[in-house]
């Protein structure tokens, strides 16, 4: 059954008549899966699925939801990972995948505004029609939107080179919680008139309005990237190599870290070849840009750094997609031991190799049943620590893992959000006059609390 109460119903009803019929969902069989998220951890009771193609449309739909007291949720490929797009407080959601144009690209100054609905896989192949590239990339490409990623401020598999979604952000199209609607998509990339709106919606996730649009800023192209797999005799060893490599190595595109556990999940999960001779406790896979060669990147910097045990070379394009895969298959992987409480880290370069080291005995000492599964971005300190064999509701090893992160002098969201899995844990990151301005932002432009209540802001706020 869907979400049937009055308001809702009502709300059904005025958005039949903004959108048209075909373009409201209430049969569970086509709503159901809007209400769960991609880990399979935030299930909501299905809710009513509402498809707006127009920004006045979404202006027209916020207005009603205001009168009629109903929470609204945005969603776009629903890939995030932290609970922040599904229904759980009732409501409707609001789909904006119609959204889905990518459209005045401008190829001389490598700018193109792109729909919340668009995928971040469209922007690239946008991008790369017009001569540029977009910045931002993750496995999740061909599902998830612009408007997630604004949302989240998602990062990604690029960051240490090009940084997160926010600075590629020029500027939104974004209806506001009070319905108004918001457009600063400039032609121009110097500009610093005023409040940077759009900067402060990307990482809002969806509570202070809806973004409709986006203005992206695209990057120079890299020619045909060197990808390489280095096999380290530790933990430790890999970190003080990314680090070093991000120092040392000014084309650095990538450097992504794997440990053994999760390398061999992903071989025998996904059946991919096993990558080296000898299983070893930690991978880092590195991309450079062009230019640099793979066999200058080795004998310049990896050959002399301590821990390489073997090294895996990409001789051409199609190995390099084969060394991907090792990185960006574990997600999938993990997924298919069951669902993950997902903890989206950032440490201190000083800290990020112990963490990495003992997060599996701090999870063991809070659920001995658990499993730890560590991966993520070790160029910029992002680590992916994936827990499953816990049920979804018990949150005694997300405590564990972010007191843990923040006593280290971590972030506990990195590039996922915080969503309704991290909002009880808000306050390790953010102090409280930080968080009462964010509640202040919040009363201002969403005065009936009607975008996404249960997300990243306290209980009560
Ligand atoms: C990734 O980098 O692959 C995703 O952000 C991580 C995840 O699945 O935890
Ligand atoms: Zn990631």
């Amino acid at each position: 059954m869907v979400d049937s109460s009055e308001p809702v119903a009502a709300m059904v009803a005025r958005a039949v008549g903004i959108v048209g019929r075909t373009h409201v969902l209430t049969d569970p069989d086509l709503t159901a899966s809007r209400s769960v998220d991609w880990t399979g951890r935030f299930r909501a009771r299905p809710a009513p699925v509402v498809r707006p193609g127009r920004v006045a449309e979404v202006a027209a739909l916020v207005a009603a939801a205001r009168e009629l007291g109903v929470a609204l949720v945005p969603q776009g490929g629903n890939t995030g990972l932290v609970g922040g797009a599904v229904p759980l407080d009732g409501g409707v959601v609001v789909d904006l995948t119609r959204f889905d144009g990518v459209d005045d690209i401008d190829a001389t100054s490598g700018q193109l505004t792109a729909g919340a609905g668009a995928t971040i896989g469209a922007v690239q192949a946008a991008a790369a029609a017009a001569g540029w590239q977009y910045g931002v990339d993750w496995s999740a490409r061909d599902t998830a939107t612009v408007g997630g990623s604004v949302a989240t401020d998602a990062g990604g598999l690029r960051f240490i080179r090009h940084g997160g979604t926010r600075r590629q952000l020029l500027g939104v199209e974004a209806v506001l919680g009070t319905s108004e609607v918001i457009s600063h998509l400039p032609a121009v990339e110097k500009d610093n008139t005023g409040y940077d709106l759009g900067a402060l919606l990307c990482g809002s996730e969806g509570t202070l309005g809806l973004v409709t649009r986006a203005r992206l800023r695209l990057v120079p192209p890299r020619a045909p990237a060197s990808c390489v797999l280095v096999a380290f005799g530790s933990i430790g060893s890999a970190v003080s190599a990314a680090t070093t490599l991000r120092r040392e190595v000014v084309e650095l595109e990538a450097v992504e870290l794997m440990v053994d556990a999760g390398l061999a999940l992903v071989c025998s999960s996904m059946g991919l070849m096993v990558p080296f001779a000898t299983p070893a406790p930690a991978t880092l896979l590195v991309e450079v840009a062009s230019r640099a060669d793979p066999h200058a990147l080795l004998d310049g910097v990896l050959t002399s750094m301590d821990g390489v045990v073997e090294v895996v070379v990409a001789t051409d394009e199609r190995q390099r997609r084969e060394l991907w895969r090792y990185r960006e298959l574990h997600t999938e992987a993990i997924a298919r031991v069951g669902p993950a409480h997902k903890l989206d880290v950032t440490l201190p370069p000083r800290s990020l190799a112990d963490f990495v080291t003992e997060v599996p005995e701090l999870v063991a000492s809070v659920a001995p049943e658990a499993r730890t599964w560590c991966f993520g971005h070790a160029g910029d300190g992002n680590v992916h620590v994936n827990v499953t064999g816990i049920e979804p509701g018990d949150d005694s090893v997300d405590e564990a893992v972010l007191v843990d992160v923040a006593d280290r002098g971590g972030s506990i969201s990195a590039e996922h959000g915080i969503g309704r899995a991290k909002r009880r844990w808000l306050h390790l990151a953010r102090g409280p006059a930080d968080v009462s301005a964010m509640v202040a932002v919040k009363r201002a432009l969403d005065p009936d609390g009607i975008c996404n209540p249960g997300v990243l802001l306290p209980s009560g706020s």
